[in-house]
């Protein structure tokens, strides 16, 4: 059964997938967006950003966290990663690590695919145990 599309999903789509239309993957080809919502009900969006240096490329949602810790905010409510296919795209686990940095125990993950199915997770389910979380 789809799920009902809250008003923040689709905030959150629509800039992830602006976003998403600028990633700079020419090596992967993968192009992903990711938009957060903080807790200043401010929103922040990202794209992968690769680099002929592969290991330097950067994951969209590390840069959606930039962006957010760089207007001020330190607090991820939601975030969502937009695929650039049928499969949902879960955050790998060094992104993982850098959502745990500004989560906590409500922070909800969505994953949405290239036609705009969404499965959300909360962040705790996707990386029990993290390192440095102390909001357990
Ligand atoms: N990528 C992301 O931006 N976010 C994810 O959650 C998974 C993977 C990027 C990294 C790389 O530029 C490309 O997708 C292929 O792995």
């Amino acid at each position: 059964m789809a799920l009902e599309l809250t008003a923040e999903h689709k905030m959150l789509m629509a800039l992830a997938n602006k976003a998403q239309k600028n990633a700079h993957a020419p090596y992967s080809n993968f192009h992903v967006g990711a938009a957060i919502l903080d807790e200043n009900a401010q929103l922040h969006a990202s794209c992968n950003v690769e680099n002929a240096a592969y290991p330097l490329g950067q994951c969209a949602e590390a840069g959606a966290i930039s962006a957010m810790v760089a207007s001020g905010s330190k607090k991820i409510k939601q975030i969502l990663i937009a695929s650039p296919n049928d499969d949902f795209c879960p955050p790998c686990g060094g992104c993982r690590q850098k959502i745990a940095e500004f989560a906590d125990t409500q922070t909800e993950v969505h994953m949405a695919t290239k036609t705009g199915e969404i499965k959300t997770v909360k962040f705790t389910e996707l990386l029990p145990l993290a390192f440095g979380f102390d909001k357990n």
